[in-house]
């Protein structure tokens, strides 16, 4: 059986003149947690609803769970829209029941599978209250109860976070780590760098319509160098000759909370420089260092880095 859970080749989608997704390759194994990224307008929606075959590519092939389309293997799928919006009259239990049924389970399992979703996620409490009532985070919290209440092999959330307070936003990453610990594969989509930071093996980053990277997050924190930040009374651009460091400078921001006198400097190294040298090179020539920073590339860094250089290659053309 193939590890594969979902393949785009060459998928494109038009609108008239303009190319909302163009010519997306990707693959997703099984059982992975795939982060969709992307600025306003990038086409992440757009791709989520040709997966789903909701909407067709003008080119390309979709492969869904080994089919040509989601719509036959329909069962075997979550999806949480954009749009969010529910029932107002139902039951908050009898809509995710409701849900699961339409996915082929049967009534009195989904009632149970409902009621132990609510105990699970914290809406024990919220069971028998009606949708139009809840907050539109607890609605929204519904919302993804009711699109995995069957169990489906593959999730697929579009910004399943927006909107949900930092208690309910963890709550929903517990939920997507449980998903994956279950051996279902989740695809979501966010702006949210920290959310992919924390939950995603791989991801998939466009801007424009095209993709700009695909591949782990380690992979993604190595396209850009690692950033070092020192402070000390001394002036240190001899770090510069240190093996793996690319570059030194004084940075004259942030100067808040800094001791009287000292200087900030922020080194570029590479990714697999070793902390220990630079902290050597100050010992043996007496820099007294107040503060030193080796954090990990954050994902933030590198969106910029990669949005900012596409958003340069358009502007060039
Ligand atoms: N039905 C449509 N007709 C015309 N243009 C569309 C249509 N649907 C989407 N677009 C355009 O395609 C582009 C991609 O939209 P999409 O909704 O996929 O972006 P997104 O990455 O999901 O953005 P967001 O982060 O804002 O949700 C946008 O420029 C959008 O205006
Ligand atoms: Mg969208």
């Amino acid at each position: 059986m193939s590890s594969t859970v979902l393949s785009l080749s060459n998928v494109s989608k038009r609108y008239g003149d303009f190319t909302a997704v163009n010519r997306i390759n990707l693959s997703i194994p099984k059982g992975s947690v795939y982060g969709f990224l992307g600025p306003n307008g990038a086409g992440k929606t757009t791709t989520i609803r040709m997966i789903l075959d909701i909407i067709r590519p003008d080119e390309g092939e979709i492969e869904v769970l080994g089919c040509k389309s989601a719509m036959q293997v329909r069962d075997r799928i979550g999806y949480l829209p954009e749009e969010k919006g529910l029932y107002k009259k139902m039951k908050v239990w009898a809509i995710i029941s409701y849900f699961a049924t339409l996915k082929g389970i049967h009534r009195k399992d989904a009632k149970l599978r409902a009621f132990e979703l609510l105990e699970q996620y914290g809406l024990k409490d919220f069971a028998n209250s009606t949708v139009e009532s809840l907050s539109k985070g607890m609605g929204q919290k519904v919302q993804v109860l009711s699109s995995i209440a069957h169990n489906p092999e593959l999730v697929i959330l579009d910004e399943p976070f927006s909107g949900l307070d930092p208690v309910n936003q963890e709550v929903l990453e517990q939920l997507i780590r449980d998903l994956k610990n279950n051996g279902q594969t989740v695809i979501f989509s966010t702006h949210i760098m920290q959310h992919a930071e924390r939950l995603c093996e791989r991801l998939l980053l466009i801007t424009q319509g095209s993709k700009v990277f695909d591949g782990t997050v380690d992979e993604a924190r190595a396209i850009i160098p690692r950033r070092v930040i020192l402070e000390c009374q001394n002036d240190v651009m001899a770090l510069a000759d240190l093996e793996g460091v690319l570059s030194v400078s004084e940075t004259f921001v942030g100067g808040e909370g800094r001791i009287p006198g000292t200087r900030q400097w922020e080194l570029y190294v590479k990714e697999h420089t070793n902390p220990q040298l630079i902290l050597q090179h100050c010992f043996q020539n007496g820099i007294s260092l107040s503060r030193f920073d080796f954090t990990q590339t954050s994902l933030h860094d590198v969106f910029v880095h990669l949005v900012g250089q596409e958003a340069r290659e358009h502007n060039f053309r």
